[in-house]
Formats: structure tokens, C-alpha cells, sequence
């Protein structure tokens, strides 16, 4: 077995088995933790009529967030069976229905081309053991001009941590360590939840590299920590504490040029 396709074994059978703890966790108006949320950057815009594509759509919480502000179609496309299920579930519910893929966003799925006036992904792209190629595919989605938004953890997230809250000193309490190169973009195992997740960190240059070659224009990137991490005063909680001096998250919005 190819090693990319035991890394997407390997996480297809934690998000089955987990993912109702997910349910509705990572989804819009959010981007990410601790991160500016649609309601403040507006990325989207009017939506309605338009013609969506969410890739690893999991429980489908973003997907009705699109489809309440009148979104023409709705598709969605996500690894795990059970994610799906509780999409389909989700959706149903609340009345709306979309055309929903289980499958891997890195192989060849039976989604129309040149359709998609959006494509996004809310805290899932980074799953992908195949960057530039599964950018490649959601241009080959997209109508010329369409947009392609996702967020993901901010490479800077995995290479700092706070300094453990048992060295009480003022002085190095305000410290952030670099515990990872930022060069690496090995993958690593990380156990979660009682399973196992793979993932790896990926520079800032390979997403915007990436970007270009498969014929995006970048129209904004976004590296914003949420207004009320930024005022808060409890910086005796490393996570605010971090968030206060880097971005959890990042977001791009792209414009497929042709
Ligand atoms: C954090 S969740 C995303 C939540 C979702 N964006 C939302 O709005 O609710 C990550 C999702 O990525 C999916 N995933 C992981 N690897 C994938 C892959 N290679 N192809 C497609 N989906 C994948 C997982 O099954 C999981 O549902």
C-alpha cells in the first residue's frame, strides 16, 4: 500500500469513529480557534443562488450555514462514511437537502467541472497527503472566477507552545518556546481520543506556491486572533496567551484566474 493511502486509512478510521464528539465543532461562521469569524471578515458575500462545494464537509454545519442564507446547491464531499451519515442526518432536518461524496478530496470523484461559483473547506484541507494536487482538483471544480476559501491550524501553532504553567516566573511565563522546525513538513503520528490521527505542518510558502501553480490568485490571506482573545486579560491561560502573540489559524480566500 502506497504511504498516502495508509495515512488517509489511518485517519478515515479515527473520523468514523469519532465523529460525533466533532459534530458541528469546526464549521462556519467560524474558521478556526480563537480566529475572526465570517460575521467579521465577510469572505462569502451574498451567496445566494450560488452554486457551493464544501471539501471535508464532516457534520455539515457549514454547509446549512450557506444553505440559510438561500446557496443554490449544495454539495459536499468528506472522507469518513459516519460524517457523511450525520450530514445527510443534519441536513434533513433542518430541511434542506445536498448532493453529499464519501471519498477522499485527493482522488477522482464524480464532481462536475467548471461548476462551483465556491469551493471551501473549514478546518480541513490540511488533511490532504497530496497539497498540490487536491488544489489542482478544486480548480478543475470551480468556474473561472469562482471562489476557493479555506482555513486551516496555523504552521506557526504547531511549532511554538507556551511555557508550561509549573515555571511560575512573570519573566518567562510571557515566553512562547519554538519547539518544531518550521521546515518540517514530515509527517507525524499523533495519538487522539483513544486512535491515532496523521497529519503533517506545512510551510506558508507551499500553500501560497501551491496556490499559484494551480492557477489561483490569492485575494487576501487572514492571520487574526478573535477581538475578545485579544482584550482578554487571562493571560494565566496559555492558550489566550499564545493566540495573543500568533494566530491559531490561517485562511485564504483565492480566485481561480482561468
Ligand atoms: C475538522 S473536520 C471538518 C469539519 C467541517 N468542515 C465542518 O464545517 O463541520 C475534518 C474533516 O475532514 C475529513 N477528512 C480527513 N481527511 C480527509 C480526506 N483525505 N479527504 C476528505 N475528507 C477528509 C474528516 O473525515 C473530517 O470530517
Amino acid at each position: 500500500m502506497r504511504k498516502e493511502d495508509h495515512i488517509i486509512q489511518v485517519n478515515q478510521t479515527y473520523w468514523n469513529a469519532n465523529a460525533d464528539s466533532w459534530f458541528g465543532a469546526t464549521a462556519l461562521p467560524m474558521y478556526g480557534v480563537k480566529f475572526a469569524t465570517e460575521d467579521e471578515l465577510h469572505l462569502f458575500g451574498d451567496v445566494s443562488g450560488k452554486k457551493m462545494l464544501d471539501i471535508c464537509c464532516g457534520s455539515s454545519h457549514s454547509l446549512k450555514y450557506h444553505a440559510d442564507r438561500n446557496a443554490g446547491e449544495l454539495w459536499g464531499v468528506d472522507l469518513s462514511q459516519k460524517q457523511i451519515e450525520n450530514a445527510r442526518a443534519y441536513l434533513e432536518r433542518n430541511g434542506y437537502r445536498a448532493n453529499l461524496i464519501c471519498g477522499a478530496m485527493e482522488s477522482e470523484l464524480n464532481i462536475p467541472k467548471n461548476y462551483f461559483d465556491y469551493v471551501y473547506s473549514i478546518y480541513g484541507i490540511g488533511w490532504t497527503t497530496d497539497l498540490e494536487g487536491t488544489f489542482q482538483k478544486i480548480a478543475s471544480y470551480l468556474k473561472k472566477d469562482g471562489i476557493f476559501i479555506f482555513s486551516w491550524h496555523h504552521t506557526l501553532n504547531y511549532c511554538v507552545s507556551s511555557v508550561p504553567s509549573e515555571q511560575k516566573e512573570q519573566k518567562v511565563q510571557n515566553q512562547l518556546i519554538f519547539q518544531k522546525s518550521y521546515f518540517d513538513e514530515s509527517y507525524f503520528s499523533h495519538p487522539l481520543d483513544g486512535s491515532e490521527i496523521v497529519l503533517c505542518n506545512r510551510k506558508i510558502s507551499t500553500y501560497v506556491n501551491a496556490l499559484a501553480k494551480a492557477g489561483f490568485c490569492i485575494e487576501q490571506m487572514i492571520e487574526q486572533t478573535d477581538r475578545e482573545t485579544i482584550g482578554s486579560s487571562a493571560d494565566n491561560d496559555p492558550k489566550i496567551r499564545k493566540a495573543q502573540m500568533l494566530p491559531l489559524s490561517l485562511c485564504f480566500k483565492a480566485r481561480k484566474l482561468s
